[in-house]
């Protein structure tokens, strides 16, 4: 994925609001990027337009060679079920769906044929270490344990780009620890690559290239 010269306001009251002020930016195949900065510098503003959810003001985001910000809703939202997975700050786990369940949408809603789903559902929620879970919904999970559910969901269809927002922020640090290995071991071995925001100084560690954003811009 490669950002040139991002911006993004938002209309609030009267005026305008200038959130990120011209971003540049290179996420490298099969690398972890990671993205810090103060609570309000632009951090999620900027992860929703890497994964289409969001156009900038002005300026380039190229995903695999497309054109992501010339892009309509329609198309933006199909690349996105492909090949986007999305881990967000509060994650979006339906209540009402069991965690096996919560998967296996992602699945559906990527095309992925339905002979493939029990298997790979089953991969992803070991992995994150919730294979005595699946059956549990939501409401009768931990907060970590929810968050490593959203994970499994996040990457069950082999995105190609890993969108994370404060992945471990609800994890002690042995979760958070063991988490940032489960993303390393998908670059291996699915080929993904994985974009994601901390505050955690001992997780910035594990990156390839950090990134620091300070008041919409990086510094
Ligand atoms: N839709 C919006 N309309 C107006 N202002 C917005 C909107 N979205 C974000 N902002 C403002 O943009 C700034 C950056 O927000 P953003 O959520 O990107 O911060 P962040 O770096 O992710 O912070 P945190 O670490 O707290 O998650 C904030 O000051 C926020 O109020
Ligand atoms: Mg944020």
């Amino acid at each position: 994925m490669k950002v040139a010269g991002v911006q993004r306001s938002f209309p609030v009251g009267g005026s305008t609001l200038q959130v990120l002020k011209g971003i540049d930016m290179e996420v490298p195949e099969r690398q972890l990027v990671m993205l810090k900065g103060r609570s309000g510098s632009g951090k999620t503003t900027l992860l929703n337009m890497l994964g289409g959810l969001d156009q900038p003001t002005a300026g380039e985001i190229w995903f695999l060679d497309q054109p992501l910000h010339g892009w309509n809703d329609a198309k933006r939202t199909e690349l996105r079920r492909k090949q986007i997975g999305f881990i967000f700050q509060a994650y979006a786990l339906l209540p009402l769906l069991s965690a096996r369940e919560n998967v296996e949408l992602s699945l559906r809603m990527a095309g992925v044929p339905s002979a493939e789903w029990k298997s790979r559902v089953a991969y992803c929620l070991e992995l994150v270490g919730l294979g005595k879970r699946m059956d549990h919904r939501p409401g009768e999970l931990s907060g970590g344990e929810q968050q490593r559910v959203a994970i499994a969901k996040a990457i069950a269809h082999r995105p190609r780009l890993l969108l994370a927002d404060e992945p471990t922020a609800n994890l002690d640090s042995q979760m958070g620890a063991q988490v940032m290995a489960v993303f390393r071991s998908i670059i291996e071995t699915e080929g993904m690559t994985i974009c994601m925001t901390t505050h955690d100084p001992t997780i910035l560690e594990v990156a390839d290239h950090v990134y620091e954003m300070v008041d919409g811009r990086f510094v």
